[in-house]
């Protein structure tokens, strides 16, 4: 197939009973050295999954191996950005561990700012790596998953995609090119039986979350993350920011069940659909 044609149906949808979802199948993780790409690994692991973890940060990878020592747990450091990287990656784990059945992008930084202020090499920065490097994986590995017309793939969105978020410009206009990616290659794919989705949080209890606040608008109440939380639950009219209705935020976890989902069996007719899961801060936008 090259490069700019579509994907053809080898069978009608109906006779594809193959489902990707299987208890051992390989799955391709990146972040996951952070908060819900961690949650999402120890999901995966609960199963009998093999899961190829991969981080730019390998003292996270480290530190992941150290909280699993499963036999199952395969651990890269793979930087995004790098094509090379991400290829060899995708290569090296068919070739030791076997096919990839499952891809989880849950890799992502955050820059907050003013749009008025908005630096060049930031905003190539976190498009590079929110948008490039969902791109960059989900090509690596749905090239192997056509050809054995069997596999999902879910993007970690975020629910500032679908609704304008006041000093986060760069970050949730790359989320939106994500999920927007990830729906497009759906298109292509589905007929090959294989099925992308997009799972987006809301506020979430990690290392991302309350790095945003620092760099944005760092609350001056003692205890920052209480007060993280606490301005995230009750919204912030003057910035415009919504709450969040179910009144907490959410734990990396909670995330990672609504990915396990998708790539399970349970999920064979869901294909190009977003997720929210956020406690309803989108208010149904
Ligand atoms: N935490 C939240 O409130 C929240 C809300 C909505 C969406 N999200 C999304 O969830 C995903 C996971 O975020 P998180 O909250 O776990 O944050 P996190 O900061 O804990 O994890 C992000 C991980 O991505 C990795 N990463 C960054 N640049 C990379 C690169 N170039 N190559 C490979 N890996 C790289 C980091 O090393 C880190 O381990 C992200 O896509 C984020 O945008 C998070």
């Amino acid at each position: 197939m090259s490069a700019h044609s579509p994907a053809q149906p080898a069978t009608p949808n109906a006779e594809n009973t193959e489902d990707s979802g299987d208890r051992d199948d390989v799955v391709f993780v990146t972040g996951a050295g952070g908060g819900i790409g961690g949650a999402v690994v120890g999901a995966l692991l609960a199963t009998d999954a093999q899961v190829y973890a991969t981080d730019v940060d390998g003292d996270a990878l480290d530190e992941l191996a150290r909280q699993h020592s499963s036999e199952r747990l395969h651990t890269r450091i793979v930087d995004v950005r790098d094509t090379a990287s991400v290829e060899t990656a995708v290569t090296q784990a068919e070739a030791e561990v076997g096919p990839i059945a499952g891809l989880v992008c849950a890799h992502g930084i955050l820059r907050a700012g003013s749009a008025l202020s908005q630096l060049d090499e930031e905003w190539q920065l976190v498009h590079d790596v929110n948008v490039g490097g969902v791109m960059r994986v989900a090509r690596a590995v749905t090239r192997g998953m056509a050809a054995r017309q069997r596999g999902a793939v879910v993007t970690i969105g975020s629910n500032a995609a679908a609704v304008a978020r006041d000093g986060l410009s760069a970050y949730a206009s790359s989320k939106a090119a994500a999920r927007h990616y990830t729906l497009c290659l759906g298109v292509e794919l589905a007929p090959l039986g294989i099925r992308c989705n997009v799972v987006s949080p809301g506020s979430t209890d990690t290392a991302m979350l309350s790095g945003a606040w620092e760099t944005r608008d760092r609350p001056t109440e003692a205890g920052l993350e209480g007060a993280v939380n606490r301005r995230a639950i009750a919204g912030t009219p003057e910035a415009f920011w919504p709450g969040i209705p179910l009144g907490r935020i959410a734990q990396p976890e909670w995330i990672a069940d609504a990915v396990t989902f998708l790539l399970s069996p349970q999920a064979r007719h869901l294909a190009l659909h977003d997720l929210r899961v956020d406690g309803g801060a989108t208010l149904g936008a």
